[in-house]
């Protein structure tokens, strides 16, 4: 039995992803830090396949009491994550910057970290890095974002050629706009301004990722997905969409 352990599964990509591993025949590992919204994830899909450990991946004590929970992994959905504002440099909120950088960077890194050893034991590990195009472009007001995820896209790199050698496949995910809880939380719950982001444009869905990271992590453990972009049709760049008006 091949356990997945998905960072992020409250809402959005994360619990897509869930869905579509247990579909897949993992058994999952729900974390995040909303508890009732895993709860009610493990109902749906069943406590003998979906199990919930509240984590916060800001912290290094939750993340390492996540991972000692965890007998059998083979595969790591690092997801959690996100944005929180979109002020040009030069209007900086510190506060907001630090919890991009914590939760995308430091929260990536260290979930890695503490789950290896239970990846390789596995045989054929692999990591999946919910990054973003964000990690590999930068748009006007994004800073804070882009930076944290250009880190976070660096540091995926370096993990595979850190890695090389060792049963355990690194694996980039950098989607584009999906339709999620993202833009909610990127404008503090303003609904108006997060609806207006996808207004006139079909964004992906959290299951379309999911469906991308099911078809990498189940390829044979000889082939390595490296890194996947994905877009909607109506999105060239981050900077450059196309509305249907
Ligand atoms: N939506 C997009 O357009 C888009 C595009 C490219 C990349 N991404 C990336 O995709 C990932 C998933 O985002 P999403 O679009 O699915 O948005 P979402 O619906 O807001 O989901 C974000 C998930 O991250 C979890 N999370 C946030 N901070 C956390 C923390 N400190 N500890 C543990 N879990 C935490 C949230 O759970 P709790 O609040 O319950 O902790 C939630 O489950 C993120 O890394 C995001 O940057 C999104």
């Amino acid at each position: 039995m091949s356990t997945a352990v998905v960072t992020g599964a409250s809402s959005g990509i994360g619990a897509a992803t869930a869905r579509r591993l247990v579909a897949e025949g993992f058994d999952v590992v729900l974390a995040a830090r909303r508890e009732d919204r895993l709860r009610a994830l493990v109902d749906e899909l069943g406590s003998d396949r979906a199990r919930a450990v509240v984590t916060d991946v800001t912290e290094p004590a939750s993340v390492d009491a996540l991972a000692a929970s965890v007998e059998e992994c083979s595969v790591l959905v690092a997801n959690a994550g996100g944005a929180r504002g979109l002020d040009p440099v030069d209007e900086l909120d510190e506060d907001d910057w630090r919890w991009m950088w914590e939760a995308n960077v430091l929260g990536l890194a260290r979930t890695v970290k503490a789950l290896l050893p239970r990846l390789e034991a596995s045989g054929d590990g692999r990591v999946v890095a919910v990054t973003s195009i964000a990690g590999h472009q930068i748009y006007v007001g994004g800073a804070g974002y882009t930076g944290a995820k250009h880190a976070a896209a660096a540091m995926v790199d370096t993990l595979r050629i850190e890695l090389l050698g060792r049963p355990v496949r690194v694996i980039e995910i950098a989607p584009g706009m999906v339709e999620t809880e993202f833009s909610t939380l990127r404008f503090a719950g303003d609904a108006e301004r997060a609806a207006a982001v996808s207004e006139a444009i079909r964004p992906l869905t959290g299951e379309d990722v999911a469906d991308a990271i099911a078809y990498a992590v189940t390829r044979p453990s000889y082939m390595v997905v490296s890194r996947m972009d994905l877009m909607p049709l109506g999105q060239a760049s981050a900077r450059d969409v196309h509305r249907e008006t």
